[in-house]
């Protein structure tokens, strides 16, 4: 794993987006995997900055997102299409036809994810990953599990961590799903190239687990170590408990 130790969240982002824009130029008709939350918001202002600089062309690029809630509507203001239209594909020239994030409104959600890891095999994997981390150290929504990960693409239950993190976007911790689908780990190393991102103390503990093992199901982004391209670009506060 390459460590890139950066001072703020500005840096991190500006770096992130130099590693996208670089893989994007090489191929213009890259799949770029996606993820939503605070983290990657720079990355994605970066993009769009560099896209109205003509620096980067979206015109022939897919993109597959990491995750969504379930059950969520995709015009529902905290659903993760939502997020994604409003930070990126909005401000940026991709065709939202090409534009992929699981269905959190399927009715048969184990057959929605199926068609979503056939998608991404279709798609001959994915160029370049982002991914950011739970403060428990899970990837997407693959929450730590002692007995064990999935591979592909699932419906999964929220852990009570992750619910009461994510409930800043809420109203309240009751009103956020439960559920999600989420790429799995095995979807996630489809990637030839994946970039993991954090700032801020409160990922200190996980990036401390993730960089220093054990590699365990416990801490899912630990797994990440067996990845033969992966680039974690984090903030001072972020990188502080690791030795
Ligand atoms: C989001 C996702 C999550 C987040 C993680 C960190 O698509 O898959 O794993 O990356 O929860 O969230 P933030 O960036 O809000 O700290």
């Amino acid at each position: 794993m390459r460590i890139i130790v950066v001072e703020n969240y500005e840096e991190m982002s500006a770096k992130g987006a130099e590693l996208f824009v670089e893989v994007m130029t090489a191929k213009k008709n890259c799949v770029i995997g996606l993820a939503t939350g605070s983290t990657p918001i720079g990355l994605y202002n970066n993009l769009a900055k560099a896209c109205a600089e003509g620096k980067v062309d979206f015109s022939e690029v897919t993109s597959v997102n990491l995750d969504e809630y379930y059950p969520l509507a995709p015009d529902n203001d905290q659903s993760y299409r939502y997020f994604m239209n409003k930070n990126l594909f909005d401000k940026v020239n991709i065709k939202k036809e090409n534009t992929f994030v699981p269905d959190g409104t399927a009715k048969d959600p184990e057959a929605a994810c199926k068609e979503y890891e056939q998608r991404i095999d279709a798609l001959g994997g994915i160029d370049i990953q982002v991914l950011g981390i739970g403060r428990n150290g899970h990837i997407g929504f693959n929450e730590p599990d002692a007995n064990g990960l999935f591979a592909e693409t699932h419906l999964t239950a929220l852990t009570e961590n992750t619910i009461e993190a994510n409930s800043r976007f809420f109203a309240s911790a009751d009103e956020v799903p439960k559920h999600a689908l989420t790429m799995g780990i095995g979807s996630v190393f489809k990637a030839r190239k994946i970039v993991i991102m954090a700032n801020g103390a409160d990922k200190a503990d996980a990036i401390k687990k993730m960089v220093e093992g054990p590699i365990s199901t416990m801490c899912p982004a630990s797994l990440l170590c067996l990845h033969p391209d992966v680039t974690l670009i984090c903030d001072k506060s972020a990188y502080s408990l690791v030795k």
